[in-house]
């Protein structure tokens, strides 16, 4: 069975609401498509103005990050339930400028992406290597070890439904491209992890991204490759030419 492609924006701490409201405006007519489904993950303040925005259309919304208890004093965070109720769909777990800035750690991905998929939301779990990891050959063995931690107790029907995105960090907003071929083959070595800790099913049906410097020029080529599933876009999706990169046939 062909897993659809799924195209994500990724707006990090960017667009005021009134900004975020002016680009789904912009971006209404350019995203359209039957042949991906497509996710704006805009900061928690734009979620509400941008479900808003984009009723209606194909776009769905998702978070950029969520907190892994249902309630309580936890002064400054969001709930699973909370996201839910607003309109999101997606949440995007573990991306490497919140390992990196934010010191978490895959013990606290793990009980985020438990916590989300108990509330019914899409994790978006993101893993990747350092530009010093990937010189020193240990690569997939550091992938390996996000994503089994991060999805420990996790069931192989809840894994079908998620979203892993790979994101090598030497390529995260530096202009600078993983090659097709590098890309292809760390989504590979992540489809062939989950067969090894699931089964061959699952394997097959999670999808599975790449993240780092797509553009309109790359998306294609990148997209073409048999286990990526779509991109998880920076920079690119705050402007039209997220249009570009969504139709990139
Ligand atoms: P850029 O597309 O700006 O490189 O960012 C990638 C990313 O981090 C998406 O989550």
């Amino acid at each position: 069975m062909a897993r659809r492609k799924i195209i994500a924006g990724n707006w990090k701490m960017n667009m005021t609401p009134s900004q975020a409201v002016a680009l789904c405006d912009t971006l209404k007519d350019l995203v359209v498509t039957d042949e991906a489904d497509v996710v704006y993950c805009v900061p928690a303040i734009d979620i509400i103005p941008v479900v808003e925005a984009v009723k209606g259309t194909n776009v769905e919304v998702g978070a950029e990050n969520l907190y892994f208890e249902d309630k309580g004093a936890y002064t400054g965070e969001i709930s699973a339930e909370m996201l839910v109720d607003a309109g999101v769909k997606y949440v995007i777990i573990g991306h490497s400028e919140r390992r990196d800035y934010f010191k978490e750690c895959d013990c606290l991905l793990n009980k985020k992406v438990k916590q989300a998929l108990k509330a019914g939301l899409i994790p978006i779990l993101c893993c990747g290597e350092s530009l010093e990891q990937r010189e020193m050959g240990v690569t997939m063995d550091w992938i390996r070890l996000q994503i089994k931690s991060d999805l420990t107790g996790v069931t192989a029907d809840q894994v079908k439904g998620m979203v892993i995105a790979y994101e090598p960090i030497w390529a995260i907003g530096t202009g600078k491209t993983a090659t097709t071929e590098q890309a292809q083959e760390v989504c590979k070595g992540i489809r062939d992890c989950i067969a090894e800790i699931y089964d061959t099913d699952t394997a097959q049906a999670v999808r599975i991204q790449y993240g780092g410097s797509v553009n309109a020029g790359n998306a294609a080529e990148l997209f073409a490759q048999p286990d990526i599933d779509g991109g998880l876009v920076g920079g690119a999706s705050l402007k039209a030419d997220f249009g570009k990169i969504v139709n990139y046939k």
